[in-house]
């Protein structure tokens, strides 16, 4: 059996994928130091699966504790999802960002490669494109981050390039997601969110708990069809079945980037409303001015991944809803 290291594996896209290669066949450790999840996440997927991961609780910027975790593990891939994720705190306190996601990530570069593992994909995000030139976003398109989280991200892709570059044989494999939401249909696994949310979905949840009154709408007057903000919201178990397909496709050294979204651009009127079919939970709006930051429209061309990969996102937006509120309603 072969064995993949999942970094991150407790947090929100890190266990969908664990469940999903445990699916596949793959054996799964798990190292997270728990900053934005929990241990109980561990049983969640044993549950699902009816497989424990390995898990060993630890921080990746403690190189002691991976270079003993290799010594003790014969892993043949990682999958690196551990790093901080929140844009606006990534603004406020830029040094945490960088100091987390950039020296974990070289850490684990270096015990990598010192133990000889050849493969390693990585959780990038659209974010690294900015304001995009255009739209379906293509891999080749410029990348311009226009906050600390963002440029961590755009780094790391930088770092793995040239540490693939100086050992060929490395196969390299850059995932950029576009907005992952949703959660596993047994309701056992999803995201639940540390303090109050920034994301649209999580956002939409605290009102349908009754946690908040209405949800915010930023901006209801971008040039788009309705005048909100459109994204590409994609289900987190597509995006799971897309790191097992991208395992599958690193066969030979090199450097691979593919788009993770469904190529159709969805806005903000149109996700509350999905989101009340699923529920039957109506969701009060209140309009408010843009939010600092943000971009009127941003989707994926998601092409390569399905030549390339033979990938595609197949859930539906009613599905997204359904199980986010199938997973939240209960936590
Ligand atoms: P998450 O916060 O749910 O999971 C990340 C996990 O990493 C958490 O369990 C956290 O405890 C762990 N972690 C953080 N720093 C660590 C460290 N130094 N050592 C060990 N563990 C550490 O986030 P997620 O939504 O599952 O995102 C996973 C990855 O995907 C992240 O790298 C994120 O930047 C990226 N991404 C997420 C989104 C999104 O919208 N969720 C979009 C694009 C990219
Ligand atoms: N929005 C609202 N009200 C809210 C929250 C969000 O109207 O209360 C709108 C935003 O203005 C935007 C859309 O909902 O138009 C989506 O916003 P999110 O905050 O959910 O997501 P973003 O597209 O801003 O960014 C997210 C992650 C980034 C990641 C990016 C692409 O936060 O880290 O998706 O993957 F890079």
């Amino acid at each position: 059996m072969k064995n993949v290291l999942v970094t991150g594996g407790t947090g929100y896209i890190g266990s969908h994928t664990a469940v999903e290669l445990i699916k596949s066949g793959y054996g799964v450790v798990i190292i997270d130091n728990l900053c934005n999840s929990d241990p109980s996440v561990i049983d969640s997927i044993e549950k699902i699966t009816g497989v424990r991961p390995v898990f060993y609780e630890a921080d990746l910027r403690n190189r002691a504790a991976i270079d003993n975790l290799f010594r003790h593990e014969k892993i043949d891939s990682v999958l690196h999802f551990a790093g901080l994720k929140a844009v606006g705190e990534s603004v406020e306190l830029p040094l945490k960002y960088y100091e987390n996601n950039i020296s974990g990530t070289i850490n684990l570069l270096e015990s990598v490669a010192e133990h000889g593992i050849k493969k390693i994909v990585f959780s990038s995000s659209a974010t690294v494109y900015g304001d995009p030139d255009r739209v379906p976003i293509t891999e080749d398109c410029s990348l311009h981050p226009t906050n600390p989280y963002g440029m961590t991200k755009m780094m790391c892709e930088q770092i793995m390039t040239d540490m693939q570059h100086a050992i060929p044989d490395t196969a390299v494999t850059l995932l950029r997601y576009f907005n992952p939401i949703g959660a596993h249909e047994s309701g056992l696994i999803g995201e639940k969110p540390n303090g109050i949310p920034n994301n649209l979905m999580p956002r939409i949840i605290r009102v349908a708990r009754g946690e908040a009154e209405a949800i915010t709408v930023f901006g209801r007057d971008y040039p788009t069809p309705d005048g909100t903000g459109v994204r590409d919201y994609i289900h987190v178990c597509d995006l799971a079945e897309g790191h097992v397909k991208a395992l599958e496709n690193m066969e030979t050294g090199g450097v691979r980037i593919y788009n993770l979204g469904t190529g159709k651009g969805c806005s903000v009127l149109e996700i509350i409303t999905e989101f009340e079919n699923a529920s039957g939970i109506k969701i009060k709006t209140l309009d408010c001015p843009r939010r600092s930051g943000d971009i009127a429209v941003c989707y994926a061309d998601p092409s390569k991944a399905c030549r390339e990969l033979g990938w595609k996102a197949n859930r539906t937006l009613a599905d997204m809803c359904a199980s986010s509120w199938n997973y939240a309603k209960n936590y």
